[in-house]
């Protein structure tokens, strides 16, 4: 069973989706380790009630070099093999994303290259684009710019709001994000 770790900032539902497959047996891996920087994020509540190993400091005034050694010591302690971002909202210092190089997976709200960064649902629907949707991308040292592995496009529709397309793009992720890391781990 490949171990997964899980970093998340936020309310999880990408990790619950990923809890949800391994749980069904589509995803042939287990959770080894979840991570949040934000101790109070509903992610790491939905973690505790099911039982997985938890790591949660605020990463708030204390230096990213050294936040992340911290998390990295606790991610090679549990024998995790891959790290899955799931809404972690903090850059990665050069020394994790070279120790979990190529190792290292996120899903962003939109079909990168295009819209990068925060708030990319709004971003796209701003820009009157017909087609957006989800990127699941190996982490590199940009923001959102390392290879892309696989994307789900959603079309915006007539009187869609950005709640309503950003929910549309969320449920694309929970079906795109399990199954593209199934392939990622069937393949190595
Ligand atoms: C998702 O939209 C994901 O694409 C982005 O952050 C959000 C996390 O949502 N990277 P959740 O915490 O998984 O619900």
């Amino acid at each position: 069973m490949t171990r997964l770790g899980i970093l998340l900032s936020g309310r999880g539902s990408n990790f619950r989706a990923i809890h949800g497959a391994i749980e069904r047996g589509e995803l042939p891996a287990e959770i080894a380790m979840v991570v949040s920087n934000v101790p109070e994020a509903a992610g790491v509540v939905y973690a505790r009630e099911k039982g997985l190993p938890v790591f949660a400091e605020t990463s708030k005034g204390v230096p990213r070099a050294e936040f992340d050694r911290r998390v990295l010591g606790v991610l090679r302690e549990a024998g995790v093999e891959w790290v899955c971002l799931a809404g972690y909202m903090r850059l990665l210092s050069a020394e994790f994303i070279q120790a979990y190089a190529g190792r290292i997976v996120n899903i962003h709200p939109s079909l990168l290259p295009s819209f990068p960064g925060l708030d990319a649902q709004r971003q796209a629907f701003e820009h009157g684009v017909k087609v957006t949707g989800c990127t699941v991308h190996l982490v590199d040292e940009g923001l959102d710019t390392g290879p892309i592995v696989a994307q789900s496009a959603v079309p915006v529709l007539e009187g869609d709001t950005v709640e309503s397309l950003s929910a549309r793009i969320l449920e694309a992720e929970h079906q795109l994000y399990p199954a593209t890391i199934a392939r990622l781990v069937r393949s190595r």
